[in-house]
């Protein structure tokens, strides 16, 4: 690792030696510590250790990355059994920092940090910040929410631990966004593609043009977006959208970030998440560049160590490109947000895709699903684009796409300008009434 010479970011900032480091050498690393983090969760976990028994396995018997598969998978069923603090590995005592996610119903997932997993975390945000092509001096304007939401203060420490300027603005206010935007003139933003569609609308409202402004870079995430929602961003504010991926199971957001010079999917930062990709139906593990449901097991956390959880994102392993660490496909959606139209799959990346597609449309919009007798109805809630006059022919022509492209009738609605929810972090795509 060491005889090389330092290789620098995109931005010109210092790489660490490890993402630069030999497969080989990464392999080794990920043994010692997938050994030492299933160790934790036996030992310390009395639910792991049941779990465990229960599948008949010890961590002595991890000999290779591939025995992990014999391992038992956690899914939020498992946090949410043992709620509150029930899968913490150390003291209560010693946790400095709980997120919670909300989810739909029932009792919000809770997850809890030492102040080595804050540090590790910041680590990560900050290399992903690196990786999105950030440079030395850079403002970085937050617009993930702050709070029980991982998205604000896991931006916030990685950004400062990069020696950054921090805004700590939050989700909401849009018209202040501009205003600080304006002003401050920020050279990185981080908020969910949705809504910095809402502030880039909000530019528009107010008589500026976004591609003005001062932001070189987006680092989006904490939803699925894209290819064609990412070129649609960079055009119209004249930047370059870069992929963050995380969950706040396995950390926050930092888990993966696109580097911007291949823009070609999230790397993982395998040296503290080990990846696999399953089938969902049968749990088996499957070959590397075969799609299915993204697993991680934690390696270095000591507050939550998380053994094989299934996060429902649906992508693929692929093989490193701007680092050695392997890449997973941009995510094209959840299983939970998967919709089943008289028997076939739609995810609402691929009505996006296909909105973007006409030019008189903007990517606001929402599926809704009804019933119609016995069968499923699938309307299409969407908005012209800004200063367009989208017209029936508009809709019809989405209309005639989704049924070729995807293979499902779908009812098109225009609706006016600013009609659709707005949401100030994750967009809702999917309202089932079924
Ligand atoms: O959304 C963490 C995060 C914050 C990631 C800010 C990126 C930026 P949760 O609220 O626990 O954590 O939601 C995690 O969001 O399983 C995915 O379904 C989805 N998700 C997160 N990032 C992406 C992404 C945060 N880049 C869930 N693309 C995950 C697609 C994403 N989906």
């Amino acid at each position: 690792m060491s005889d090389q010479p330092q290789r620098l970011s995109a931005g010109g900032l210092p790489l660490e030696p490890i993402e630069t480091a030999s497969v080989d050498e990464l392999r080794a690393l990920q043994l010692e510590r997938l050994r030492a983090s299933l160790t934790l969760a036996y030992e310390k976990v009395p639910h792991y250790r049941a779990k465990f028994k229960a599948a008949g396995v010890h961590p002595s018997q991890l000999q290779r990355l591939e025995d992990l598969a014999h391992f038992p998978f956690t899914t939020k069923s498992d946090l949410r059994d043992t709620y509150p603090f029930g899968m913490f590995a150390v003291p209560r005592a010693d946790v400095v920092r709980i997120h919670a996610s909300s989810g739909t119903t029932g009792k919000p997932t809770v997850v809890g940090y030492t102040q080595r997993d804050i540090d590790t975390w910041a680590n990560v945000v900050a290399r992903s910040i690196r990786a999105a092509g950030a440079r030395r001096g850079d403002m970085v304007h937050v617009s993930y929410g702050y709070g029980l939401f991982t998205g604000g203060l896991g931006a916030h420490y990685g950004a400062e631990r990069l020696g950054l300027t921090v805004v700590p603005f939050g989700g909401g206010q849009t018209e202040k966004q501009v205003q600080l935007i304006t002003d401050f003139k920020p050279d990185i933003i981080m908020v969910t593609p949705s809504y910095m569609l809402a502030i880039a609308d909000e530019f528009e409202r107010q008589g500026l043009d976004p591609k003005a402004c001062s932001l070189r870079t987006g680092i989006f995430g904490a939803e699925p977006w894209t290819n064609e929602l990412r070129q649609s961003i960079e055009q119209r504010l004249s930047l370059q959208a870069v992929d963050i991926y995380g969950l706040s199971e396995v950390m926050g957001p930092g888990v993966a970030n696109e580097c911007v010079e291949t823009k070609d999917g999230p790397t993982i930062w395998e040296d503290h998440f080990y990846p696999e990709v399953i089938d969902p139906d049968t749990g088996k593990v499957l070959p590397e560049g075969e799609f299915g449901e993204l697993v991680f097991t934690s390696l270095t956390k000591e507050a939550l160590p998380i053994v094989r959880y299934r996060t429902r994102d649906l992508t693929r392993l692929l093989p490193g490109t701007a680092r050695t660490m392997r890449r997973m496909q941009k995510i094209t959606g959840r299983s939970d947000d998967m919709m089943i139209i008289r028997g076939v799959n739609v995810f609402p990346s691929q009505i996006e895709e296909l909105i973007l597609k006409q030019p008189n449309l903007a990517p606001h919009y929402q599926c809704v699903l009804t019933k119609e007798g016995p069968l499923d109805a699938l309307a299409v809630h969407v908005e012209p684009a800004a200063g367009a006059t989208a017209q029936a022919g508009d809709a019809r022509a989405l209309e005639n796409d989704i049924k070729i492209y995807i293979g499902v009738t779908a009812k098109v609605h225009l609706a006016p300008e600013g009609a659709i929810e707005r949401s100030m972090g994750k967009a809702k795509r999917v309202v089932d009434k079924r």
